[in-house]
């Protein structure tokens, strides 16, 4: 399919000029005083999540212009490519499939639902039944492990997406997960990480998960050794039981020595591979149930954003909301404060969607674009972030838009802890807008060290409870408000060449590491090379 790029269309001019004659100057407090109906209009209820928006720097023009610049740029046809298994992913020239592994088989559907879960194509192929026998064989696989008592420890080896979605899910729904199982996640290089993990470990009752899609990632592939070698050394024998692979290069996998294999297919790129057998971790933790449930979540969010008109798509919406901070008000970067601390890794997670989906400089074709994509995310749990750098989201020189992320209901039965949690993402929310005068100088303009500026925007999205449904609906919902921005801005979201340069320097700085080679190296890295090799 062809795509308008933003910058050339009617509703990129008109909202600049919009941005010029009433965006830049809006101020959230009069917003709220001349609306009463603002909450409603710009808040909704999506699958499983609720959005608050309206103390964003919008209003109903800015909405309806930027609704305009996505009809424009074709963003409809373009999800439409997605669902339908069009290769869009055009520098791989790949499908992009994710939404495909959580469709669920015919059977399961109440039949008035079963419209919208059809992909409405041919392009798909037999996909969708390797897609359900292989999530039936992991989750079988699962609840074996899971009735296994002899296994105690479960040890994910892998890196980026092969690691932060388990990781973060697992985490995030462990209230969930059965009891009498750890899990480890070992991402890094840095032997550090894997030495301190094998310490607490025995043989016999652990279960190595080396994850990769490519089975090639030098990192993964580094532990994946060690881990190998520890095992043998200690006398371990059984790989077929301890050892399993989670990857789409099931030839690799059994060349390293690992028989038990679950497989997925080029089509679902790292960074959209929890619900694949990359979940194999979350699924041992919640169970085949817990997973499907997880996968099911994720389903309603994409029936929302496959289905819901353009004003009423909370994807689209908040897609549209990163365009217009980022390209008009020129906000280079967004924080994501989840207000619940078994989302303590939904910011790294968030990180690799939207930086390795949308960090890019170039449009579909190539071709250098003469604006700016992906904001820096970054985020701490609150209310941790408020005790570090809430400061300067509040006071500082940047305008940072944050994104609250709180949950209603707690799962432990500590008085008082939850209300107090929930009165400090509301306070930062309200104190981010209302702002202060500086109260000894308020007689002279309120200026001081005290003045807080205030008008400063928020995001709000609240949870009824922490669960596998709504966590997938809040990460599909991630995953396609990165696609509209990304679709916006004319670039390809699925690829991620950025990452290889310094893969390759780094095969080479190996090897001058070994021989003290520095020959046709710059000053810096033959200085730092011939300290990295001082005796
Ligand atoms: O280097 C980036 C990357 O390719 C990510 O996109 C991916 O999630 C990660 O590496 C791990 O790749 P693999 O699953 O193939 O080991």
């Amino acid at each position: 399919m062809t795509r308008t790029r933003c910058d050339r269309t009617p509703a990129w001019s008109q909202l600049q000029a919009h941005y010029q004659s009433a965006g830049q100057q809006l101020d959230l407090r009069q917003a709220f005083a001349q609306d009463p109906q603002r909450f409603d209009r710009f808040s909704q209820q999506a699958p499983h999540v609720f959005a608050d928006l309206s103390k964003n720097r919008i209003d109903a023009a800015t909405q309806a212009l930027l609704l305009q610049l996505a009809q424009q740029c074709g963003v409809v046809e373009h999800r439409n490519a997605m669902f339908s298994g069009e290769a869009i992913n055009t520098t791989e020239h790949r499908a992009v499939g994710h939404v495909l592994l959580r469709n669920p088989p015919l059977a399961l559907v109440e039949p008035a639902q079963a419209a919208i879960n059809v992909v409405a194509s041919t392009a798909w192929g037999d996909a969708q039944a390797q897609v359900h026998a292989t999530l039936d064989a992991m989750l079988a696989y699962a609840e074996r492990v899971r009735a296994d008592a002899a296994i105690t420890d479960v040890v994910n080896i892998g890196i980026g997406g092969s690691d932060l979605g388990p990781q973060m899910a697992v985490l995030a729904l462990q209230a969930f997960a059965m009891p009498g199982k750890r899990f480890h996640f070992v991402s890094n290089v840095d032997g550090h990480e894997l030495a301190a993990t094998l310490q607490g470990l025995k043989t016999e009752s652990t279960l190595f998960l080396v994850a990769s899609k490519t089975f090639t990632t030098i990192e993964t592939m580094t532990n994946a050794h060690s881990a190998k070698a520890w095992f043998a050394a200690q006398g371990g024998t059984d790989t077929a039981r301890h050892f399993a692979a989670l990857t789409t290069n099931v030839a690799a996998a059994n060349a390293f020595g690992i028989t038990t294999t679950f497989g997925f297919w080029d089509w679902v790129g790292g960074r959209y591979s929890v619900w694949s057998a990359i979940g194999l971790p979350l699924a041992i933790a919640i169970g085949a149930e817990g997973f499907r449930q997880f996968l099911a979540g994720a389903h309603d969010m994409d029936a929302h954003f496959r289905t819901a008109p353009l004003e009423a798509n909370l994807p689209v919406r908040l897609g549209l909301l990163d365009v217009w901070y980022r390209n008009f008000h020129g906000f280079s970067s967004r924080s994501i404060a989840p207000y619940h601390s078994a989302l303590k890794r939904l910011p790294a997670y968030l990180q690799q969607l939207e930086m390795e989906s949308n960090g890019k400089r170039v449009d579909a074709t190539g071709v250098f674009l003469p604006y700016a994509t992906a904001p820096v995310l970054w985020g701490e749990p609150g209310t941790n972030g408020q005790h570090a750098y809430f400061q300067m989201l509040h006071q500082g020189t940047d305008v940072v838009p944050v994104e609250f992320v709180a949950v209603k209901k707690a799962r432990h039965t500590l008085a008082g802890h939850h209300t107090l949690l929930l009165a400090n993402v509301l306070a930062q929310a309200q104190a981010l807008m209302l702002g202060q005068d500086d109260p000894d100088t308020a007689s002279s303009g309120g200026e001081g060290p005290r003045h807080f500026t205030g008008n400063r925007p928020s995001t709000f999205m609240l949870l009824e409870d922490l669960t596998p449904t709504s966590l997938g609906a809040l990460i599909a919902l991630q995953e396609h408000r990165v696609f509209v921005s990304g679709s916006i801005w004319g670039i390809n979201s699925f690829d991620q060449w950025g990452v290889e340069l310094g893969k390759v320097l780094a095969k080479d700085a190996e090897r001058r590491l070994g021989s003290g080679d520095a020959a046709g190296l710059d000053g810096s890295t033959a200085g730092l090379l011939e300290k990295l090799r001082a005796k």
